[in-house]
């Protein structure tokens, strides 16, 4: 079951660019592709907690802005050589506006 919350419009997010929620399990950084996808992945680099928010935006890809750790936005897995993850949310736009699928984030409250 899905708990679709709105986070704001998808214009208030530049193309290639990202901004950030602040939720009680760290900051998820929500991003937009140049072809108006929308994915939210967390804000911390696995490698040293980089601001992914910060990085490149590549295709569905976004680069770490310290140490060019390259992650997809839809995995969230590391590519290349690097190895590691982070947590990925769904999302999806309805209307201009951006849903986010809170029920991952209550499910890591209760645990
Ligand atoms: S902190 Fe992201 S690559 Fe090092």
């Amino acid at each position: 079951m899905t708990d679709w919350t709105d986070i704001g419009a998808l214009e208030d997010i530049p193309e290639r660019g990202a901004r950030i929620i602040k939720t009680h399990i760290g900051c998820i950084a929500i991003f937009r592709t140049a072809e108006n996808e929308v994915f939210a992945i967390d804000d911390a680099c696995p490698h040293k907690g980089g601001p992914l928010s910060e990085g490149i935006v590549h295709g569905r890809s976004v680069t770490c802005p310290l140490h060019n750790m390259v992650l997809r936005l839809d995995t969230g897995l590391a590519q290349g050589a690097d190895s590691g993850a982070v947590n990925t949310y769904a999302t999806r736009i309805d209307g201009g506006r951006i849903l986010l699928d809170t029920t991952q984030l209550r499910r890591e409250r209760v645990a």
